[in-house]
């Protein structure tokens, strides 16, 4: 009679689920955590793009002032990914399509910030 090889079952329950449950550190390690299975990374805030991307240009002399203007979303959307003159684009790789347009309407609604300085 020919043998039939029993694969070994694993079992136990999975580390995440178990850390999730301890409180704190579950909601810590939820929250930093949301990236969807698809594997893209979790998008940045808009304020976090533009400080550490747009900000030491757009504010500091080098680029015209783009907030507080009321720019259309199109426009900003359409200089980030073309770039114009000093200005270089930046590829969906860099700033997402989502992140794109999270940060394009920030910047087309957001206050004047009187720290800023430029043209
Ligand atoms: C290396 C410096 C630099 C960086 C980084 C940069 N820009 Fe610019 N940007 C410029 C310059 C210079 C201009 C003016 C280009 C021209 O006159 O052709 C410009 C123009 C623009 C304009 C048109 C403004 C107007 O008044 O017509 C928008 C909108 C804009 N940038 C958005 C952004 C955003 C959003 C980011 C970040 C994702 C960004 N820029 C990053 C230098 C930069």
């Amino acid at each position: 009679m020919a043998q039939v090889p029993v694969r070994p079952v694993r079992g136990g329950l999975p580390a995440f689920l178990v850390l999730a449950g301890s409180g704190i550190a579950g909601g810590v390690l939820l929250a930093s955590c949301s990236a969807p299975a698809n594997g893209t990374a979790t998008p940045r805030e808009p304020e976090v793009i533009y400080d550490t991307t747009c900000g030491y240009c757009h504010g500091h002399n080098v680029g015209p002032i783009i907030r507080g203007r009321q720019l259309p979303a199109e426009t900003i959307e359409f200089f980030v990914r073309n770039g114009s003159g000093a200005m270089p684009a930046f590829k969906p790789t860099e700033i997402s399509p989502q992140e794109l347009s999270a940060l394009s309407e920030w910047i087309s609604t957001s206050k004047a910030d009187s720290t800023e300085h430029g043209q």
